[in-house]
């Protein structure tokens, strides 16, 4: 038997070639993560960047650009266009055009390119609760009216209440913002469940946010674009990508929007168009090639160890938290805890999460468990102590 058909060889093989428990230092490296704990016993497990290396290929493709030393204007590489194309057809059976995409420096700024260029002043929107903050940011700063729904908890999922949409959709709402994979929260929306938005939705512009749709844990689970479910609402979508989370890569930062319909196109990138928002740097444009021409195995290896970090961290925690089917993000329910504010209680306990109030739920705690199982491991020894009750008397 040659040693490629030894069952689990390949996966072995993976883990010596990708070693995700390798120690790694970021300290001093102008971390927003790590920063702002420096100096203290405190284990950074807040903003949704990984504590590991990027694959190979990009950093041989960043030192290619390095040692050629030149950091003129650079324009957007067709061999990305390419990439992009080629990849949504092959991972999702999503067939666009090169044309169709408007480069961003991250997805942070198509948000609030939507919010203001898709909604008229007159107008309302609709974004889910609790949701990355910069969703609701988007709109406030816009300015633009909006309505929050409440995301239920469904054979632990979190997904839609159809009645809060129907309830909430007035005359003048046009735009819906989704979040696909949803953080917090993890779920992987099925196909049918957008379809149901879709219909929900009736002439609306979505705006979905997929950053993390290479994140999916959960292996009976695809990611579906929500644009590729019928061309009438692909031509009502704008939709918002980068290999920034699943290549931890937002620091060199690229990202797209995909909008079909040109008239929707114009007016989300007029100011893009114009420079006022910068496209992403060379770095970004080299990161991004090089991930989707050549971080595919690295990328599965990945999946894998976070899977295994999910499944630690849902074993060993004594809170509830849904089944994260995508994204190395925990949602966890505090109230059990009785503590007004469950964040500077685990800060107390040396673990920094992210506060569940940023996202709009004040008794929740999102734990990111992209990091090292070593550290995964330490700071759930932490977080349960901080779990206990306290004795009495
Ligand atoms: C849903 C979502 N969208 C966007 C971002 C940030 O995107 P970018 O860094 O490309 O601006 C994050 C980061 O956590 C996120 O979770």
């Amino acid at each position: 038997m040659t040693p490629g058909l030894v069952p689990g060889f390949f996966c072995y093989n993976r883990r010596v070639s990708f070693d995700f428990d390798a120690p790694l230092e970021r300290a001093g490296t102008w971390s927003t993560r790590w920063e702002r704990y420096a100096g203290r016993d405190v284990i950074p497990l807040w903003v949704a960047d990984s504590d590991f290396r990027a694959p190979p290929c990009i950093l041989e493709a960043l030192q290619a650009r390095i040692e050629h030393g030149v950091f003129g204007y650079t324009s957007a590489p067709e061999e990305l266009r390419e990439a992009i194309v080629e990849r949504l057809e092959r991972l999702y059976r999503w067939r666009i055009e090169p044309s169709w995409i408007v480069f961003l420096p991250g997805v942070v700024p198509g948000l609030h390119l939507a919010a203001r260029k898709l909604l008229p002043p007159d107008g309302h929107a609709l974004i889910p609760t609790p949701v990355y903050q910069h969703f609701k940011r988007a709109l406030e700063l816009a300015p633009r009216a909006h309505t929050d729904l409440q995301l239920v908890l469904q054979h632990g999922r979190w997904v839609f209440d159809e009645t809060a949409i129907k309830r909430s959709t007035q005359r003048n709402t046009k735009l819906f913002f989704l979040c696909n994979p949803q953080n917090p929260g993890g779920t992987v929306f099925t196909r049918n469940e957008l379809e149901r938005i879709a219909a929900l939705t009736g002439d609306m512009v979505i705006v979905s946010d997929e950053i993390h749709c290479e994140l999916v844990l959960e292996r009976d689970l695809r990611h579906v674009p929500i644009a590729s479910l019928a061309p009438e609402i692909s031509r009502r979508t704008v939709t918002l990508m980068s290999p920034n989370k699943a290549f931890n890569i937002p620091a060199a930062g690229c990202a797209w929007a995909i909008v079909e319909n040109a008239a929707l196109r114009q007016a989300f990138s007029i100011e893009v168009a114009a420079h006022v928002l910068h496209s992403p740097s060379v770095f970004g444009y080299a990161a991004a090639l090089a991930a989707y021409t050549g971080g595919d195995e690295w990328l599965a290896a990945q999946v894998d160890y976070l899977r295994a970090n999910r499944d630690f961290l849902e074993r060993e925690i004594d809170l509830p938290m849904a089944h994260v089917e995508a994204t190395y993000l925990a949602w966890i329910d505090c109230s059990s805890l009785g503590v007004a504010d469950p964040h500077a209680h685990f800060l107390a306990h040396g673990v920094a999460l992210s506060p569940g109030a940023q996202f709009g739920a004040p008794h929740f705690a999102r734990l990111n468990f992209g990091t090292q199982r070593a550290r995964l491991r330490q700071a759930l020894e932490r977080i349960r102590s901080a779990s206990r009750p306290s004795p009495r008397g």
